[in-house]
């Protein structure tokens, strides 16, 4: 089946509107017909990632800077991932990588992206409501988008956003269609969750389990916002999961029977094992000797910063081990105005700003063994920025921080 579009669309197609739209439209044909959408539907927001050099490599800055210069305009509100630099300082990176990541920044801020590059944009402003149709990309911000909010998401490619944002749609299908939003296996978490690190733990297990399928949980109570941002990226990462729910929890969720529209299925019983087990999963590292603590993957929420400034308050992160806090402008500006950052920093630890570890090149710098509280982090730097890693809660990574061993 083709995809049906309507007379303004087949002119944006046929370049009537210029040869950026017409390549955005290209891209989303391409997509809605090899998924059999009826149409493309009008989306309110987009997000577009893939914006570390390390995805879009030369070519991709060099495509992206034409696409600026032929005049490319985002015509609904559009925000970027996270970068491999910090704007506000020089962390040591090499200057190529830093010039070459800057040129991508730029280049989609002229096509009228907000210039503020996270994974957390629903942080600052940018947060869709229920049923919205956006099309966002980042994985952990899709998940969370759709399963806490209820929004209607899918797991965009950056090209696939960003076309969303030039032509202001996204083809329907996938989590945009009712039919699509239903649960496919119960967990029955019969273990307590402490913090984020035990639902970075059991996303990452259940997350390997499933696949793309939707996870629907039962027995998961009061997690906090953070908690479940957390969550959204351990079970992304780990697995190709777009939306999970949560009994009583998500909207779309408040009783099984509405999580699973009638359809039956299977039930896994979650205990202190399989927790473990996903906490197994996210330790690749041997020497206990850390040099890199890396918090802020997704990034901090101000609440993150201010709990990480109450435990180094008065402290010096050892020398010889780095700390970095990841988080975006807006909250770091935030964090700066009620005395956070100067805490963190005075302890010898540094809030970047639009960075992370798994987009950036920390081990250009001689990174050896990470600590973090990101089951996200956990599950990418091993292979990515070969850093053996240690994944736990986080009073055990300030901890390392301030000893230089990991002591769990
Ligand atoms: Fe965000 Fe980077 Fe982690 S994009 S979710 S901080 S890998």
């Amino acid at each position: 089946m083709t995809m049906y579009l309507n007379k303004e669309e087949q002119a944006m197609l046929n370049g009537e509107q210029g040869e950026v739209v017409q390549q955005a439209m290209e891209i989303l044909v391409a997509l809605g017909n090899l998924y059999g959408a009826d149409k493309l539907i009008p989306v309110k927001s987009a997000h577009c990632a893939g914006l570390s050099l390390k995805s879009h490599g030369i070519a991709g800055m060099e495509w992206a800077e034409d696409m600026a210069r032929k005049g490319g305009k985002v015509r609904v509100p559009t925000t970027m991932n996270v970068v491999g630099v910090d704007r506000s300082r020089d962390l040591g990176l090499p200057d190529d990588w830093v010039e070459h990541q800057l040129r991508i920044e730029n280049a989609y801020e002229a096509m009228g992206c907000f210039g503020t590059s996270s994974c957390v944009p629903y942080h600052y402003g940018f947060l869709p409501k229920f049923g919205e149709h956006i099309a966002w990309a980042e994985s952990s911000a899709v998940v969370f988008t759709n399963s806490v909010i209820g929004a209607r998401d899918n797991r965009e490619g950056g090209p696939s956003a960003w076309a969303a944002g030039i032509t202001g749609r996204t083809p329907n299908y996938g989590f945009h269609l009712d039919e699509n939003r239903l649960g496919d296996i119960l967990f029955d978490v019969q273990v307590d969750l402490k913090d984020i690190a035990d639902y970075g733990a059991l996303g990452n297990y259940v997350g390997k389990m499933v696949g793309e399928k939707i996870p629907v949980f039962k027995n998961i109570d009061k997690p906090t916002t953070d908690d479940l941002v957390y969550f959204s990226a351990a079970l992304a990462s780990a697995g190709g999961v777009g939306m999970f729910h949560a009994i009583g929890v998500t909207p779309e969720a408040q009783t099984l029977e509405q999580a699973f529209g009638g359809k039956e299925y299977e039930t896994i019983i979650i205990d202190e094992e399989k927790l473990s087990q996903g906490y197994k999963n996210l330790t690749s590292g041997k020497s206990k000797e850390v040099d890199y603590v890396a918090l802020g993957c997704p990034h901090f929420s101000l609440n993150q910063i201010k709990e990480v400034a109450d435990l180094l308050e008065g402290k010096k992160v050892k020398d010889g081990v780095t700390l970095w806090v990841h988080t975006n402008i807006p909250t770091k500006a935030l964090a700066k105005e009620l005395g956070y950052l100067d805490i963190i920093e005075e302890a010898g630890g540094i809030l970047t700003q639009d960075l992370c570890t798994v987009l950036s090149i920390p081990e250009a710098l001689g990174f050896k063994t990470l600590a973090t509280n990101s089951a996200k982090m956990g599950f990418y730097a091993p292979g990515g920025n070969t850093l053996n890693t240690w994944f736990g809660d986080v009073d055990s990574c300030i901890q390392a921080a301030l000893t230089g061993t990991w002591d769990v």
